[in-house]
């Protein structure tokens, strides 16, 4: 065929460490779609990507962890293999940075731009840490606002002002690495001449690479004017040497995107009949496509294309940026106890829910997209269970019993049938756009069209009248053709859902097929394709990620580290919390919630009723007549098992292991904790 496109996409390299979350899962699962829909489509098409493995935090991390970077490195690399897999990532790749493959293509466009005058030198004065002997980033200095004076701020930005500033300039600095205060340091410096790419990259980023909305926040960018790009660390630094530049090594993000040639190149050696040459010489005509969250988009649209196309490598033909992930509408965070690990993830829940609930959220924008638990249980149940699945279940069992497996002789529908295999059409340009959520909302559409035909014909009646036999296979076999192109419609979103689909089809569902129905064909005995899932389900999962929450302030045998990441609350958001002594009156165990006791508790004539997950630590016995320390002023919270009205302090790591908060006999019910 003439029309066939060779793709080569990417997603976003994640650091390589800690443990990917599920915001990492909305980067993978997006172009995961994506591919998994050219390939349906029959083009050739190649998805890498790999660890991200350079760069101060991860040599830091490394060392606060008695380990070297490269054992932590490889230690991040499989438990990233494995939460991939978990997800149905399927990358023809998943390689790493911190590799010969990208070593020598790091070193070769770094020569190629030296060459050509794009490279710089110059001294710069930094914050040094004098104990560690460590140049530090932004990020790791601390102290106040020199505009404002808020306390606590990073080195590059006040969260509180929105004043930008150089760690130098910020009053009472500290260094996050070791308490100590930083010195003025000055050493020489490489920069890669961004600016030598002004007119290329203006022109480029106006000719249909990138989103509309991008385009126009690059715009601001260009006006702000282009800055050279500082792309030199001093040792010690865990990342590639700049040739003959001894202790000097490239910045993190200069080898980071080279990764994704690096991660193709290794893919080629594995196959030799893949050609690195057809994917990366300047003019290729095939396509190379970068999906990145929306955080990323400087080094991607203006940083990246500008070292391409100044070491003579072809540029990308599209930069599909997505947004992030929030829960309940907030960021995720390790203090809210809402950053939920892919794997904690995996441990309470079926992959194939999560992917199809992002996708029936994602646009082709840069929105965020949130999670959340009822909508989750909602999205699935409604959708999958109850319209998609219920289709071949309401269906599958007469043809089995009365008709040995087999479908009718013929298509009684042949209207109907088209119009499904029309819809068709719309849902490729969904896909194709990353439309997912118009091609859910289309594909659950037809879904209630089969629903409504079979609700109408009703087999259940027909079958019950011999003379009625030839009209209860036709309409049952209308309705598995009707769920069989469904489940195409979904095989990139769903592709375990379809694998057992096409066992109990018997035969492959591939977009084209769907053209012509199944007759006169066997199919396997229906067996359950999809679980309901409960919201206790899902409650397990969010809790068990806060009970994840790596401690974030460690004493170690040297000075008191802070972890970077830490999200604080202020003083006045902790002066919000009302935390009152309460006497538990009556305590019970919820059925079907392994974890959960429902509390009535008693905060000074006020009852209330409180849902806590303390059951492996306590019978209900115990707790009647204790008293203990309750959050009173929590908005009430809706659960499956009902009102949920403040909740109960408890310390320890979950399980077994947490104990309730009981306070000194003399203190009573209602009396504020201070
Ligand atoms: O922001 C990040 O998580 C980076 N590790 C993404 C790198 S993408 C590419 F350029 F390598
Ligand atoms: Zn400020």
């Amino acid at each position: 065929m003439t029309n066939k496109r060779k793709l080569l996409v990417t997603a976003a390299l994640p650091y390589a460490n800690g443990p990917l979350h599920l915001g990492h899962m909305v980067e993978y699962i997006q172009p995961d779609i994506w591919v998994r829909f050219q390939k349906m489509l029959g083009h050739t098409c190649y998805f890498v990507c790999g660890d991200d493995a350079h760069g101060t935090p991860i040599m830091l991390r490394a060392e606060k962890l008695g380990i070297t970077p490269e054992q932590l490195i490889a230690e991040s690399y499989q438990s990233h293999i494995a939460d991939l897999n978990g997800f149905y990532i399927g990358f023809d790749n998943f390689h790493t940075t911190h590799s010969p493959e990208n070593q020598s293509l790091a070193n070769e466009i770094y020569q190629r731009l030296l060459q050509q005058g794009d490279i710089t030198k110059r001294t710069i004065k930094q914050a040094f840490d004098p104990i560690k002997n460590l140049f530090l980033p932004d990020r790791y200095v601390k102290g106040d606002c020199p505009k404002c004076g808020a306390n606590d701020q990073y080195g590059d930005s006040c969260e509180v002002c929105g004043a930008t500033y150089s760690p130098l300039d910020l009053k009472n600095p500290i260094s996050v690495v070791s308490g100590v205060t930083p010195i003025e340091k000055e050493s020489e410096h490489y920069f890669f001449c961004l600016d030598h790419y002004e007119s290329f990259l203006k022109e480029w980023t106006k000719s249909g690479h990138l989103q509309t909305e991008i385009s126009n926040k690059l715009d601001e960018w260009f006006t702000a004017g282009l800055q050279q790009w500082d792309i030199s660390r001093d040792a010690p630094y865990f990342g590639f040497e700049i040739p003959d530049s001894p202790g000097k090594y490239f910045y993190v993000w200069l080898d980071a995107p080279i990764g994704y040639m690096a991660s193709f190149k290794n893919l080629c050696t594995q196959n030799p009949k893949i050609s690195f040459a057809e994917f990366w010489s300047k003019g290729s005509e095939t396509e190379l496509i970068h999906f990145i969250g929306k955080d990323i988009v400087y080094f991607h649209a203006l940083f990246w294309p500008a070292m391409l196309e100044g070491s003579h490598y072809r540029t990308p033909s599209n930069i599909y940026v997505h947004g992030f992930l929030t829960v309940n509408g907030k960021k995720m965070s390790k203090s809210r106890g809402t950053f939920i690990t892919a794997s904690t993830y995996l441990k309470h829940l079926d992959p194939e829910y999560c992917r199809y609930y992002f996708a029936s959220k994602l646009g082709s924008g840069t929105e965020d997209i949130d999670f959340n638990a009822e909508d989750f249980v909602q999205r699935i149940n409604s959708d999958l269970v109850g319209k998609l699945v219920n289709i071949a279940s309401r269906c599958a069992g007469f043809i089995t019993k009365l008709f040995g497996g087999k479908l009718a002789v013929q298509c009684s529908k042949q209207n109907l049938y088209q119009e499904f295999v029309i819809a068709g059409d719309l849902i490729r340009t969904c896909y194709e756009e990353r439309e997912y959520n118009s091609a859910i909302r289309e594909i659950m559409r037809l879904a209630d069209v089969a629903n409504r035909y079979i609700d109408a014909q009703k087999p259940w009646i027909l079958a019950k009248s011999p003379q009625n036999l030839l009209e209860t296979q036709e309409v049952c076999s209308m309705g598995i053709n009707m769920f069989r192109i469904l489940v195409t419609y979904l095989k990139p979103i769903l592709p375990q859902l379809a694998e057992n689909v096409e066992r109990f089809l018997n035969t492959k569902l591939t977009w084209e097929d769907r053209n012509m129905p199944l007759i006169n064909h066997t199919i396997q005995p229906f067996k359950p394709l999809l679980q309901r899932v409960e919201l206790n389900e899902v409650i397990a999962m969010t809790d068990a990620s806060k009970e994840n929450i790596p401690p974030t302030i460690t004493l170690t045998d040297g000075p008191l580290i802070l972890d970077p990441i830490r999200e604080t609350i202020s003083i006045e958001d902790f002066a919000k919390i009302d935390l009152r002594i309460a006497k538990i009156v009556n305590a019970e165990p919820v059925e079907d919630a392994h974890k959960l006791l429902k509390l009535t508790v008693d905060i000074g004539g006020d009852l209330r009723t409180v849902f806590a997950g303390i059951k492996e630590a306590y019978t209900a016995e115990d707790l009647i007549g204790k008293l203990t320390v309750v959050v009173a002023n929590l908005a009430p919270r809706k659960m499956r098992f009902g009102l949920s009205e403040g909740m109960v302090l408890a310390a320890g790591p979950g399980g077994k292991d947490l104990w309730i908060l009981e306070p000194h006999t003399g203190a009573t019910p209602g009396m504020r904790v201070k």
